[in-house]
């Protein structure tokens, strides 16, 4: 029994497999195994042989029955380590790339145009779209009944309160602000009229307000810095063409046309802004002695600039949010 033993454990040590430990147990506990033909002698003993060889034949078979079972645990381990280590298990997530973005053309634009005066000492002032009557019209010199607000039909939201027709009552807001000081600002802004909307109209369109306040300005600064301008945008071989007009929180006033070239090579000459020198009574109501300064302003249209550096023929372009016309701009600025 002992050898038995020591042979079973032997085996059962030494198996590398499931499949030969299976065989070792038939070899020794299976109905033809050694330890059942052990059992068989039984029959031929007298009653006390039987009795401790009936006991150490069991304790034989738990012995071999214990080595076997953990054996086989062993082995069943070492299999799953071993499906582990070859099957690796990505636990990354896969790479997340956002589309990168790019600025709307009508940013692009601003930004463009915020650069050059910039670049002149100007700083970036802002006001609120829902406008008072009295800074949108009273304060740049349109009393209540002045026939020239007719010409921007308008949003209102109460008597008093409207959504801003133009930038210009950021002027006034800024004078107020510097308090008799001298004032370079630009203003760019959305603006709302009541408009029905085609291809060369929108009811929110978007504006750049200019306003220079200081000593001993005249028209001949107020040229020179839009002729600049004109070339910042769209090149160097741009001319002004500057014809009068009538603005009443100016005086005089212009329109100011670039010069451009047809598809066909004729040459044409498109406005883009209007400007003048700021009217003594605007200057008076935002507290400056108009004796002594004087101002220059203008309000540049930021479509019309857009529409024609991109050559674009509808206005409602910029409002729709139709990708395919957007992604024509990346990366432009
Ligand atoms: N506010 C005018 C408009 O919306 C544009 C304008 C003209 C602004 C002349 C100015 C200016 O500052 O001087 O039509």
């Amino acid at each position: 029994m002992e050898q038995l033993k020591l042979e079973a454990l032997k085996q059962i040590e030494e198996t590398k497999d499931l499949q030969s430990l299976e065989s070792i147990r038939i070899a020794f506990l299976s109905k033809k195994g050694s330890i059942t033909e052990l059992m068989k002698q039984l029959k031929d003993m007298n009653p006390d042989e039987r009795k401790t060889f009936g006991e150490s034949v069991n304790v034989l078979k738990q012995t071999i029955e214990e080595a076997l079972t953990l054996k086989k645990t062993q082995l069943e381990n070492d299999a799953l380590l071993e499906t582990f280590k070859n099957e690796k298990v990505d636990i990354h997530l896969d790479e997340i790339s956002l589309p990168k973005g790019y600025r709307h053309p009508l940013i692009q634009v601003i930004r463009d145009v915020e650069d050059f005066f910039i670049g002149k000492g100007f700083s970036i002032a802002e006001g609120p779209e829902l406008e008072t009557d009295h800074f949108n019209f009273e304060m740049m010199n349109l009393a209540k009944g002045h026939p020239a607000r007719a010409m921007q039909d308008s949003f209102y939201v109460d008597p008093e309160r409207l959504l801003r027709t133009h930038t210009s009552p950021v002027q006034a807001r800024s004078m107020l602000e510097a308090n008799g000081s001298d004032l370079a600002i630009i203003c760019p802004g959305k603006v709302y009229r009541r408009d029905d909307d085609d291809p060369t109209h929108s009811h929110q369109f978007m504006q750049i307000e200019g306003l220079y306040v200081s000593d001993d300005l005249n028209f001949s600064h107020l040229k020179g810095i839009l002729l600049d301008m004109a070339k910042h945008i769209f090149g160097p071989d741009r001319k002004i063409r500057l014809r009068p007009s009538y603005f009443p929180f100016t005086e005089p006033s212009v329109e100011v046309d670039v010069s451009f070239m047809k598809a066909d090579g004729t040459p044409i000459w498109i406005e883009v802004l209007g400007a003048g020198m700021v009217h003594p009574n605007v200057l008076t109501m935002a507290n400056y002695d108009a004796s002594v300064k004087r101002g220059f302003a203008f309000g540049i249209g930021v479509e019309r600039i857009a529409i024609l550096k991109y050559f674009i023929d509808d206005i409602r372009q910029f409002y729709i949010n139709d990708k395919r016309f957007l992604d024509q701009f990346k990366g432009v600025i």
